[in-house]
């Protein structure tokens, strides 16, 4: 297998073996069927076999050799198999993608410790394992690319979701040092902060009603800006690039920042049932 190439305006990706979490709908599905389109062979995971076939016959389209696993990557046993079927039925990963992600739209005083360590696994604990477990062959060859996606949630602190912020800000940081770390080894990191993007995500159960005032933009947006922010080799892609404004705002100001979001809030609802703003 060889790696992305970047010979023309937008990477190649012949012969890369991609794996995609999440790819059943949304970001992940949009990522897949993109980076199957630019030659990769593509390997998408997520609990719905169902969509999950969907958008691996659409990947097929481009990339026969594309596959799926059905995996829930809340069960730890299943993300370290899943690691093993990447290694053999796939042959290895060129780019990991661990885009798979919960919202958890939930004021702070409705919040309950299954509900937060629920949302840090899925969100942070699982993309971590699934990212040591192949990392050393990432290493070992010399090249790879791991792009983890988080939300602009983990750089604003969206209030009415602290426990999906945190486990966000969680992803993004580990990413971040990871970089570093990995800085002479040939191993790229990339990670995404997308604002809201119409998917489902915002139709899920179990979380409280998005109030919007936030403009969405579509997956094609979405992913068009990832896959730029990857062919730049960006450690850090805002999707769309404004909110990287937001971020720079807070941290120059986090009391204003924090004292705006609190008139934001008063605007829209009551505290109790504190509007999530600024993010999935
Ligand atoms: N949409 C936004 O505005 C926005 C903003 C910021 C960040 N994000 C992040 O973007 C990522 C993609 O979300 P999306 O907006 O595309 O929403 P989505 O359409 O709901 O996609 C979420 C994906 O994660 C998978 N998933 C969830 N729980 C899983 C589990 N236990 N095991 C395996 N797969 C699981 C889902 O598949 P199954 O249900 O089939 O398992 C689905 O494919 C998430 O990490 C999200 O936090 C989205």
């Amino acid at each position: 297998m060889t790696g992305p190439s970047n010979s023309t305006d937008a990477t190649e990706y012949t012969g890369s073996r991609v794996v995609v979490t999440g790819g059943s709908s949304g970001i992940g599905a949009g990522l897949a069927e993109a980076f199957a389109e630019r030659g990769a062979v593509v390997g998408i995971v997520a609990r719905r076999e169902d969509r999950l076939g969907e958008v691996l016959r659409r990947c097929q389209i481009h990339s026969p050799d594309s596959m799926m696993w059905v995996t829930d990557l809340a069960d730890s046993d299943a993300v370290d198999r899943l690691a093993q079927h990447v290694l053999h039925d796939l042959g290895g990963v060129d780019v990991l993608v661990n885009n798979a992600g919960i919202p958890k739209r939930r004021h702070v005083t409705g919040l309950d410790m299954q509900t937060v360590e629920a949302v840090m696994t899925i969100n942070y604990l699982s993309p971590v394992r699934l990212t040591l477990a192949l990392l050393p062959h990432m290493v070992e060859r010399g090249s790879g690319r791991i792009v983890n996606v988080s939300s602009v949630a983990a750089t604003l602190s969206s209030p009415g979701e602290s426990a999906y912020d945190a486990s966000k800000a969680a992803i993004a940081v580990f990413s971040e040092a990871m970089a570093v770390d990995l800085w002479n080894t040939g191993v790229r990191v990339t990670v995404v902060y997308p604002g809201v993007v119409d998917t489902e995500l915002f139709t899920l159960p179990d979380n409280d009603p998005f109030p919007g005032g936030v403009d969405s933009i579509s997956i094609e947006t979405a992913v068009a800006t990832i896959l730029e922010g990857i062919d730049s080799d960006s450690l850090a892609v805002y999707v769309p690039a404004y909110f990287a404004n937001f971020a720079l705002a807070k941290a120059q100001n986090v009391d204003a920042f924090t004292a705006g979001m609190a008139d934001y809030v008063r605007t829209l609802g009551t505290a109790e049932a504190g509007p999530a703003i600024g993010g999935a």
